[in-house]
């Protein structure tokens, strides 16, 4: 098959032979390993757990290791390149610490009130509030929603998908007590209020998840604590 790599603004070709249920991972790694050593790809797990393998598959953002070639492959060819809306590093590696700062930005960490020393706090499984959170919480932080978000790419400041999706997770957690800080970071032009619904975001995400549900979610919670009077 033809495989067309994105290096740079060119793309170059390669020739690489197919093999039942081949992944577009084991594409790229053919032709590092026996090809070109010089191009630079990134991954780790291989089994669709640490996200760091996701490229752009014939337009289409995707975890490689968890793509088959089967199913992407048109005409017999393949287009691979770096993760949109990402500064590019090298080849298909792009820099993820905006992503990751946005995270920080949305106030994407938990904020307890146990010490080590209390109890473990009892959350039902089967109750709304923990139900709620399970929604959101599978997200890996892989940055395919991102990259497939248009909002992104006309506004580089939009926090995108997974940092909202997260500040949606800790919002329904009955144990955070940061609530109306998150709520104040994710309330801005670059917040929740940006997001147009476009449901790319919902429809790319590997693991199902649906970032377009939770943002929606904190729009309803920001307005709210704005009836209420606390934001
Ligand atoms: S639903 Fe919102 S966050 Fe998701 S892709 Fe669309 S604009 Fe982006
Ligand atoms: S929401 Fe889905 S696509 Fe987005 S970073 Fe998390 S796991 Fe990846
Ligand atoms: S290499 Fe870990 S998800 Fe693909």
């Amino acid at each position: 098959m033809k495989v067309f790599v994105k290096r740079g603004d060119s793309y170059q070709e390669f020739e690489v032979p197919r093999h039942p249920s081949q992944t577009v991972l084991d594409v790229v790694t053919y032709i590092q390993r026996h090809l070109d050593p010089t191009l630079a790809y990134r991954f780790s797990c291989r089994v669709g757990m640490c996200g760091s393998c996701a490229m752009t598959v014939n337009g289409v953002p995707r975890w490689t290791c968890r793509t088959h070639v089967d199913k992407v492959l048109k005409q017999e060819k393949l287009e691979i390149g770096p993760l949109r809306n990402l500064p590019l590093i090298r080849d298909l590696v792009t820099d993820m610490r905006e992503f990751f700062d946005k995270w920080t930005r949305a106030k994407g960490e938990f904020a307890g009130s146990r010490t080590k020393r209390d109890d473990f706090a009892k959350v039902p499984p089967q109750s709304e509030e923990r139900m709620q959170v399970d929604k959101g919480i599978e997200c890996i932080g892989c940055g395919v929603c991102y990259a497939a978000c248009d909002v992104v790419k006309w506004n580089p400041h939009y926090l995108g998908p997974a940092a909202l999706n997260r500040a949606w997770t800790l919002v329904s957690d009955v144990r955070d007590q940061s609530k109306l800080e998150r709520l104040r970071a994710v309330s801005g032009d670059a917040g929740c209020h940006a997001c147009h619904t476009h449901v790319s975001c919902t429809e790319r995400c590997p693991k199902q998840l649906s970032p377009t549900a939770a943002i929606a979610g904190l729009k309803r919670a920001v307005a709210k604590a704005i009836l209420r009077g606390d934001l």
